[in-house]
């Protein structure tokens, strides 16, 4: 095996929300520490942004989903020679990519598994615009080892934090378990932003609730959050990851069927859902096994002024409530500096999922070189 050294490696994210590419110029050192040299949240061009939400809604063809495979690994790369153009070039680019389907559940046809997960943004592509080793696709090997694919970035966290509830809060909201007495693990909550930014573009024409104020301004219908709450995903034990094909918007429309009459109250109850949510799965899955220090929250999520208000209500008082700032890590690029620490340990050969957060039957070095 080659002899780790500190490599500058880039790491590409960009998540359910589809916000935004987070591309983030970190040192890896060997001893799996990783510093942020900047971090960038470059913005996909408004129509490759709208075809990659059309796919989410599946109405692509797949002549389409082929050319939005390499237009987002165009996208990709550019945001990787931002940082090129500035700092120099890298030893390692590592993408996660563009995910537009995810499909965790084992059902059999032919007897074989449909298990299986997309994402999209040609690694090959990024490959050649930057001249830099590329690494990418990662959930694949996860899953052809009998994992969901999800979530990767528990292996990150389990390096950086110690004794906490390490909770991202994206379009989805996840969740890893560190602590002394038992193996890291995690899983995905359910729904983070994704029900609040649909509803702040579908009754604010705002892409999300800015700060939280709008929630703060409203007030919660425990009738309705109590309804939402019912929802058979929060029931399911780990391990268990879910995305956009589950919340969609004609999971959300139904459930708006319900709602409140007044557009504040709405986001107001959606976002105590994304709170009470995250508490009520530590208290049937976690706090049962491990009393926690601290939650540390990061993400967009952490942004949300209400959400963190809320988080604050429902936790116990005796837990911390942090955010990833509290501890000198970007609430922004956390993720994608978690692909920067797989970009590494993938190119050393080093296993890099955590088969108690995706269910894989053994530990893999995840992800596909382009040279
Ligand atoms: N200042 C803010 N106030 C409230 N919410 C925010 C703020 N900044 C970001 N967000 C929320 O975070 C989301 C993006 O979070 P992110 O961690 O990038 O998610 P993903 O990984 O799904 O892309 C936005 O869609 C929005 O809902
Ligand atoms: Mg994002």
């Amino acid at each position: 095996m080659k002899e780790k050294t500190t490599l500058r490696v880039i790491g590409l994210m960009s998540g359910t929300s589809c916000d935004s590419i987070d591309a983030a110029l970190c040192e890896v050192n060997p001893d799996m520490s990783c510093k942020l040299i900047k971090g960038i949240n470059h913005s996909y061009p408004v129509h490759i942004r709208e075809m990659i939400l059309r796919a989410f809604r599946e109405e692509i063809s797949i002549k389409e989903l082929c050319q939005l495979n390499f237009l987002v690994g165009e996208c990709f790369a550019k945001a990787a020679n931002i940082l090129i153009e500035e700092f120099g070039k890298v030893d390692i680019i590592s993408s996660h990519g563009q995910t537009v389907y995810h499909y965790p559940y084992d059902e059999k046809i032919d007897n074989l598994s449909k298990k299986s997960t997309l994402q999209i943004g040609e690694g090959a592509i990024i490959a050649e615009r930057t001249k830099c080793l590329t690494i990418s696709d990662y959930r694949v090997r996860d899953i052809a080892a009998g994992g969901q694919g999800a979530p990767l970035v528990c292996f990150a966290d389990e390096k950086w934090f110690k004794n906490s509830l390490v909770q991202n809060i994206g379009g989805i909201s996840n969740v890893t378990v560190i602590s002394d007495n038992t193996p890291t693990f995690g899983f995905d909550n359910g729904c983070g932003n994704l029900m609040i930014d649909y509803c702040m573009k579908k009754l604010f024409q705002q892409p999300y609730d800015k700060d939280g104020e709008i929630a703060l301004s409203g007030k919660i219908s425990e009738s309705w959050l109590d309804c939402l709450l019912q929802d058979e995903y929060y029931y399911l034990s780990p391990p268990k990851t879910t995305g956009r094909e589950y919340f969609n918007e004609r999971y959300i429309e139904n459930m708006l069927k319900l709602a409140p009459n007044d557009d504040a109250d709405i986001i107001a109850t959606l976002t105590a859902l994304t709170a009470k949510s995250i508490v009520q799965s530590y208290e049937r899955f976690i706090f049962p096994y491990v009393t926690p220090e601290r939650v540390i929250i990061g993400g967009g999520g952490a942004y949300n002024k209400a959400i963190l208000k809320f988080l604050r209500r429902y936790l116990p008082d005796s837990i911390e409530l942090n955010t990833h700032e509290d501890f000198g890590i970007s609430n922004n690029y956390k993720e994608a500096m978690a692909f920067a620490l797989l970009g590494y340990c993938a190119y050393y050969g080093i296993s890099n999922n955590l088969p108690e957060c995706t269910g894989a039957t053994k530990r893999i070095v995840m992800g596909k070189f382009s040279y």
